[in-house]
C-alpha cells in the first residue's frame, strides 16, 4: 500500500544513485569534469548515452562548443574528487589542476578519460533536449575503456546531500 506523500520526500527513495563525471574540452584547451547523477545508456545499436547537465553549468556552453564528451564511471575511491569536481565550476578555476587525477588520452575524441575510473566513454553529440532546468544531451559512443583491475566497484551517491561511495545494501532513506 502505497502512503501519499509530495515530490521531495517521495523522490529521496532514489538512492543509491549511480554517479559519472563527464569530461570536456574549453575554447581555452583546459579540460573540464563535472560530477552527473542523471546519466543513462539511451541505446545500444548505436551505442549512446545520455546526461542531464543543469542551465547554470559552464560544462553546457563547453559541451555545445566541443560537440563531444567523455562519460567516465568513477570506482568508489574517486568520491572526494567527485565531490569536488561536483562543487566548484570550470568558470571559476581550473578543476583537474586544483584536484589532480590520473588521467590518459582518449583515443577517438580530443579529450582524456580518467586511469582510475571503473569505464570510461568516448561520445560525440548527437542531440540535445531540454527539459525545465536542465538539457539532456545525448552522445554516440565511439571508444569504451575498462579498468585492468577487476575489482574496483562503483560510486554510487547514498543519500542527499551527496554523500557518496561503495553501494551498500542498508541506506539512509529518510
Ligand atoms: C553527486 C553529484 C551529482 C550531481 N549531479 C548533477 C547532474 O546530474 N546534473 C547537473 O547539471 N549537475 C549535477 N551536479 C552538480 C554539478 O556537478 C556542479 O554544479 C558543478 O560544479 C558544475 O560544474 P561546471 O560549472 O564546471 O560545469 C552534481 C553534483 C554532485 C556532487
Amino acid at each position: 500500500m502505497q502512503i501519499k506523500t509530495d515530490y521531495n520526500t517521495a523522490i529521496k527513495r532514489k538512492y543509491p544513485e549511480q554517479v559519472v563525471i563527464a569530461i570536456t574540452k574549453d575554447k581555452s584547451g583546459k579540460f573540464n569534469p563535472i560530477t552527473i547523477g542523471w546519466a543513462m545508456i539511451t541505446s545500444h545499436y548505436p551505442p549512446m548515452m545520455a546526461i542531464s547537465v543543469g542551465l547554470q553549468r559552464y560544462s553546457l556552453e563547453v559541451i555545445r562548443y566541443s560537440k563531444e564528451f567523455v562519460i567516465s564511471f568513477p570506482s568508489s575511491i574517486m568520491d572526494k574528487e567527485a565531490l569536488f569536481y561536483g562543487t566548484k565550476s570550470g568558470r571559476d578555476i581550473d578543476k583537474f589542476a586544483e584536484c589532480k587525477i590520473n588521467t590518459e588520452p582518449a583515443h577517438k575524441i580530443d579529450c582524456i578519460i580518467l586511469s582510475d575510473a571503473v569505464a570510461n566513454f568516448e561520445c560525440k553529440l548527437e542531440s540535445e533536449l531540454k527539459t525545465g532546468d536542465h538539457i539532456i544531451f545525448t552522445g554516440r559512443v565511439v571508444s569504451s575503456h575498462i579498468n585492468e583491475d577487476n575489482s574496483l566497484e562503483r560510486l554510487y551517491i547514498l543519500e542527499t546531500g551527496y554523500k557518496m561511495g561503495k553501494f551498500v545494501k542498508s541506506y539512509n532513506n529518510q
